[in-house]
């Protein structure tokens, strides 16, 4: 029998239409000798759906404001210890039984653990992180602090806290001051390069953090790498094996949104909505594999990148981020992605891994985890609440 993958994408998050892209590149991707595909999209409001037109991106567009009049609203449930999934608005269609979930999302109420303690209650298989891997790899504060703890690299910052940025402003200018300028500000839980402010000079300081804290309740300050070259990893594994992929060099330097997923020009995700073929997403971002990097510095590069999958409690495929400083040769670690655009598919190609080989591991990971975790214990058989009956 086939396995059910259910492909989950989507979510309140700014990053949804870029889920929407990768997620339709492993939902080809997945092996149909092997996989039953369930694409499960979670829309913009958190409802569940999913539909024949979710195979296609080219009808994503019309769904996106609407998804109700398209597709078919759907609920995830456990029965006994199987989790099923059941049309809610067609009485007739019969329900269908998840055997794997394959998380495809990004940012915010998704990739952040909540998905995968979603999944968790339902004692699901999932491929991705789980709460505390997905929830330290969105939150950039937390994220540099277990950095520091493991020793790993990362240019000097703090942490500015909106709820008493008012009245601490000069501590805070202070500790900017130990740094040197230009700073970068950012927020710590978007994606994308959205809400990131390079704050120039002291004076500038206040005005941007506040431009920053109209994302998020933390923002992080940190000293701009000038003369910048980008390189990205991705890793992927368990708690028992780790591998690394090739390193890419982006070279369209600060990666905005649109320069990050649009590298062709154009509008917003004309790209997703006009064309047949699957977007190429993450995947079209200029770049050059492998990266200019010397001997040592890709050593570096991988062995931080194992060292920040395991110290962030990491599992499946992550992509982690990192800044060279082209004058002094020091590299930084910068973020994780813990769900990565494209899955970093153009990556693992590059050492021989095909996508379709992927998604395979990933599943046989989320299989093995699950399987580990089942013969944990769990329950802890106790007459404490003995105490509490009516004598
Ligand atoms: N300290 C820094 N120095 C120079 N450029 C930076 C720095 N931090 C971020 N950037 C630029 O901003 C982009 C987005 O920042 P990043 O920390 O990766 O956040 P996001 O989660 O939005 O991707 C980076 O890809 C890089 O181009
Ligand atoms: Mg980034």
């Amino acid at each position: 029998m086939k396995i059910c993958v259910a492909v989950f994408f989507g979510g309140k998050s700014t990053e949804h239409e870029i889920s929407c892209i990768s997620a339709n590149q492993v939902i080809h991707a997945l092996d149909p000798e092997k996989y039953d595909v369930l694409p499960v999209y979670i829309s913009k409001d958190n409802d569940l759906y999913t539909g024949e037109k979710l195979f296609d991106l080219a009808n994503y567009s019309s769904f996106i404001a609407d998804p109700s009049s398209v597709l078919d609203k759907i609920m995830i449930f456990k029965d006994g210890n199987a989790v099923k999934m059941r049309y809610l608005r067609n009485m007739f269609k019969k329900d269908r039984q998840i055997d794997v979930a394959f998380p495809v999302v990004h940012g915010t109420n998704v990739e952040d653990g909540s998905l995968a303690g979603y999944l968790q209650m339902l004692d699901l298989p999932y491929t991705s992180c789980d709460v505390l891997g997905g929830s330290l790899g969105q939150d950039k504060a937390a994220m540099k602090d277990i950095f520091k703890a493991e020793g790993i690299p990362m240019v000097n910052f703090f942490v500015v806290f909106g709820s008493d940025f008012e009245e601490r402003s000069d501590e805070y200018l202070a500790q900017a001051k130990k740094l040197s300028f230009p700073l970068i500000a950012k927020p710590a839980n978007l994606g994308s390069s959205i809400g990131i402010e390079v704050i120039r000079t002291q004076k500038e300081f206040k005005e941007k953090i506040n431009e920053c804290l109209k994302y998020d309740f933390k923002v992080i300050v940190e000293e701009m790498v000038k003369d910048l070259k980008e390189v990205n990893i991705a890793v992927m594994g368990n708690d028992e094996e780790v591998k690394v992929s090739a390193i890419e060099e982006v070279t369209n330097g600060f990666l905005d949104f649109d320069k990050k997923y649009q590298s062709g020009g154009g509008k917003k995700g004309a790209k997703a909505a006009g064309s047949k073929a699957p977007s190429k997403g993450m995947a079209s971002t200029a770049r050059k594999v492998p990266a200019d990097v010397t001997a040592k510095q890709k050593t570096t590069i991988e062995e931080t990148a194992v060292k920040a999958f395991k110290a962030l409690n990491s599992y499946g495929c992550v992509r982690i981020d990192f800044m060279i400083d082209r004058k002094t040769g020091k590299v930084y670690c910068n973020e994780i992605n813990t769900i990565p655009g494209s899955l970093a598919f153009y990556l693992w190609k590059e050492v021989g891994i095909s996508f379709e080989e992927e998604c395979d591991m990933l599943i046989s990971y989320a299989l093995q985890r699950y399987a580990k975790r089942m013969k944990k214990t769990y329950s802890f058989s106790t007459n404490i609440l003995d105490n509490y009956k009516k004598k």
